[in-house]
């Protein structure tokens, strides 16, 4: 069952009922100010940071589902109506939500008022421009009051949900004109205000929540709008609002505007205030004046629009299935921004005051928009390896505003490291740009340790090379990739967190996934070396790269017919069949075949074979097998899920991408489709009704064949799915992947996907690519040709100056 449908001309997704099964976002801003708005107007909006710079208020987990936003009450008679349907909830005599790419439209209308509504974050400025239509749609005339409604956060969420003996006695604010200014702290240390004002004059204003809800209330039944009209009050301490009335009468077929502008306005230290008291309000009213009428809109919107559009324009394909089409030219690469900008930090199930900037999140999301973005994307890099301790492990996560690693969590997941080396080889591929390699960063943010960059990776990989256990495999430290695979936690008591409990590392725990890591990072960081001119080290990287591949191979990493997962602390296997529960896990699968690791012995092969067998499900591939039905304090959170929810069994959509990838790698190209559609959200649209999560970008879990809930998502949008699916379709199944010296063409499809063309923009220059299958095979370039030139392999040579190639591509 489906809850709308893609209009991809205009590449939005049209939700027709507010009655989602769950609240379907969408994410608004590029830059520093963001907003998270769901299809009933609920959401919030950060500037830079959502713990430390919130503006409004989210209740998140709360009942009813979803509630706090950007409210609009339209009281129309004795009907109050919101075109979102929340908070009031009447019944809407029509709705539509379209979420676009970095805006949201709400067409909705009752009782023959129609109501649209278009929300944008600028490109240019710290706020969220709404424009609010309403039309009278009756042959009579309309006496409508229309009330605005936020709710300001007090600047740190984290200490705003829990300080409440501070915090009821800070909050100030300003009113001038049509303009709610918010001000609380800015007495003292903060530099900063936000305003809420709309373009016209209005009719009354309220600032204290209490005031225009009523006591007892909430959104739902806001004492001020029912009575129609708001109080005037002036919030001193407990909780500041902002909520305008404009009382507006409107002829048969009379249509009224509005503009609505929620901003941040910084001043500096020294210019803050007008007089005693009182805010410098100069840059609000220049950041106003930029938004006075439809047409500044108008003009903000397209110069939006016109961004995107470039952006989009980098990579596109044309082929005879849409939903792929659609995927790959719209959504997949629009996920990819939002985690670029977001990492794990703020969606509806990451409350934005806990983790930060992942450093391994931050590395992978690299490799899905550095195509993109190049230039912010070398920006990241320098930013996480400025956090990089100097023996080469990693600050876990850091905090966006101040770039600082983040100490509560500290180091020890003994993945990190490599994960830098996948996303700066990733950047050099892309641009060619090997001055990064040379640029000086710090570890630990202090600018008196730097290093040039290529010693940073230099590290990474020395210290995967020497923390190995009694297998000669790396040591997992607190976790790898698989954050709840805690093999020296040993935690007894509830509580104690997985992630930071017991010792940060033994010397017996081993993971296997991360010897994956290591001869596939191993290689691209031997090739950089090469770039650099450093050939002994490029050898010595890839000897090293080629004994771990070894071992992998061996009994100390193969289990018979798969991959092992880990050695724990006792020395026992994980994830193999000598295994009561866990018997194999899909990591180590996925990454030592997309490593090339036992391709030539056929065990590759028997690998994904397992996989299938074992671990396939019709919504996806689960990440172990059989769950675990008891908690296993030797193996840690893995053990701690019900069985068939999250790490414990659950389809974890970010590695089917990796199985995905492994079967191209071996020539598989149905199987590498099929994975590739189990869990895409174009193709689950059709289930909505049992996944649950939105169905034009990805989630993080899928349930598990062994939970009650099968094939239900969760924890939509910030997942290293985005970047990994678009690695996977458009790298590997589509097949244009850069290399050092160009970009390679060669594709693994299904026999039956037929001919397809690409567009692309690579180091400033631009590729038409055609791809014709007459044979139907699934992988295999029979010929290659550039701007009419037969050219052997599949690489497409570079050539500086060279800005339009036309190339031909014959499977066979
Ligand atoms: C989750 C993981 C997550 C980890 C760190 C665990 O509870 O299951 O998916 O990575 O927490 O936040
Ligand atoms: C989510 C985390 O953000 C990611 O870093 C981790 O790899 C996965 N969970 C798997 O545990």
């Amino acid at each position: 069952m489906k809850f709308g449908y893609f209009d991809d001309e205009n590449r939005e997704y049209v939700i027709t009922t507010p009655k989602t099964p769950l609240p379907w976002i969408n994410y608004l801003g590029c830059r520093d100010f963001f907003t998270l708005l769901s299809n009933t107007c609920g959401g919030y909006t950060f500037y830079k940071d959502a713990k430390l710079l919130r503006l409004t208020r989210y209740r998140y987990n709360d009942v009813p589902m979803d509630i706090n936003g950007k409210y609009f009450y339209i009281k129309d008679g004795d009907t109050i109506w919101n075109p979102g349907w929340q908070p009031v909830k009447t019944e809407l005599d029509s709705y539509e939500c379209r979420h676009g790419i970095g805006y949201s439209r709400f067409n909705s209308e009752k009782n023959g008022v129609a109501a649209s509504i278009l929300t944008f974050v600028p490109m240019n400025d710290a706020c969220e421009v709404t424009r609010l239509e309403l039309t009278n749609n009756t042959s009579s005339e309309k006496d409508i009051s229309l009330f605005s409604y936020v709710e300001w956060c007090l600047w740190n969420a984290d200490d705003d949900s829990r300080n409440f003996q501070r915090n009821f006695s800070t909050g100030e604010v300003e009113v001038v004109d049509s303009v709610i200014f918010h001000k609380t702290e800015y007495r003292e240390r903060r530099n900063h205000y936000a305003i809420y004002a709309v373009n016209e004059k209005i009719d009354g204003f309220d600032t204290i929540r209490e005031a225009f809800l009523g006591a007892y209330r909430g959104a739902g039944e806001p004492e001020a709008v029912e009575k129609g009209s708001c109080t005037g009050s002036m919030a001193s301490g407990w909780q500041p609002i902002a909520a305008h009335q404009l009382n507006l009468k409107l002829m048969p077929g009379e249509s009224k505007s509005l503009v609505f502008v929620l901003g941040y306005i910084e001043n500096a230290e020294d210019d803050k205030w007008e007089s005693y008291g009182v805010i410098n309000k100069k840059k609000a009213w220049e950041m106003l004046g930029r938004y006075k009428t439809d047409e500044d809109v108008d003009k903000a919107f397209s110069e939006l629009n016109a961004y995107w559009k470039e952006l989009l324009s980098r990579y596109t394909v044309k082929s005879s299935n849409e939903k792929v089409d659609r995927m790959v030219n719209i959504w997949n690469q629009y996920q990819c921004m939002v985690t670029f900008n977001m990492s794990r930090s703020a969606s509806y199930y990451e409350s934005g005051i806990g983790r930060g900037m992942g450093f391994r999140d931050s590395c992978q999301d690299l490799l899905g928009f550095v195509h993109l973005i190049p230039d912010r994307a070398r920006e990241r890099i320098i930013d996480i390896a400025s956090t990089q301790f100097e023996n080469g492990s990693a600050y876990h996560q850091y905090q966006p505003l101040t770039k600082m690693g983040n100490s509560d969590i500290g180091s020890g997941f003994n993945d990190d490291p490599l994960w830098l080396i996948a996303g700066t080889s990733a950047y050099v591929r892309e641009t060619g740009d090997i001055s990064i390699l040379k640029e000086q960063v710090p570890f630990e943010n202090d600018a008196s340790k730097a290093k040039p960059l290529i010693e940073h990776l230099k590290r990474s990989f020395d210290y995967t090379a020497t923390h190995r256990g009694p297998h000669g495999l790396p040591l997992i430290g607190r976790a790898d990739w698989n954050d709840c695979l805690n093999l020296n936690c040993h935690s007894l008591h509830p509580g104690e967190s997985f992630q930071t409990y017991g010792t940060s590392e033994g010397d017996v725990a081993e993971s296997v996934f991360i010897g994956g890591m290591f001869v596939k990072y191993g290689k691209e960081y031997a090739d950089l070396c090469e770039l650099l001119g450093d050939d002994s080290e490029a050898e010595r990287a890839r000897n090293e790269a080629d004994k771990m591949s070894g071992l992998l191979l061996s009994d100390a990493g193969w289990d018979g017919e798969w991959f092992i997962r880990a050695y724990d602390s006792n020395g026992d296997k994980v994830g193999s069949s000598e295994c009561e529960e866990g018997q194999i896990y899909i990591e180590p699968q996925g990454f030592c075949v997309l490593a090339g690791v036992g391709a030539e012995t056929g065990q590759a092969q028997k690998a994904l074979d397992s996989v299938k067998e074992r671990l396939d499900t019709k919504y996806g591939v689960m990440i172990l097998q059989p769950a675990y039905t008891r908690y296993h304090e030797e193996l840690g959170e893995v053990s701690s899920y019900p069985p068939g929810y999250k790490e414990n069994a659950g389809i974890f959509c970010h590695n089917n991408p990796w199985i995905s990838i492994a079967e191209t790698v071996i020539g598989r190209g149905d199987r590498a489709f099929e994975v590739y559609k189990k869990t895409c959200p174009a193709y689950t649209e059709d289930i909505s009704e049992i996944h649950r999560t939105e169905p034009y970008i990805y989630c993080q879990m899928v349930a598990g064949r062994d939970a009650k809930f099968h094939g239900e998502g969760k924890n939509s949008w910030l997942t290293g799915t985005a970047a990994w699916t678009f690695v996977n379709i458009s790298q590997y199944i589509l097949g244009l992947y850069p290399t050092h010296k160009g970009l390679s063409i060669n594709p693994c499809v299904p026999k039956d996907f037929g001919d397809f063309s690409l567009t692309r923009m690579f180091r400033g220059a631009k590729y038409d690519i055609t791809v014709s299958n007459p044979d139907k095979v699934e992988k295999g370039v029979k010929s290659l040709t550039v701007n009419g030139k037969k050219t052997e392999g599949c690489v497409i040579p570079f050539e500086e100056g060279v800005k339009e190639y036309k190339v031909e591509v014959v499977l066979g």
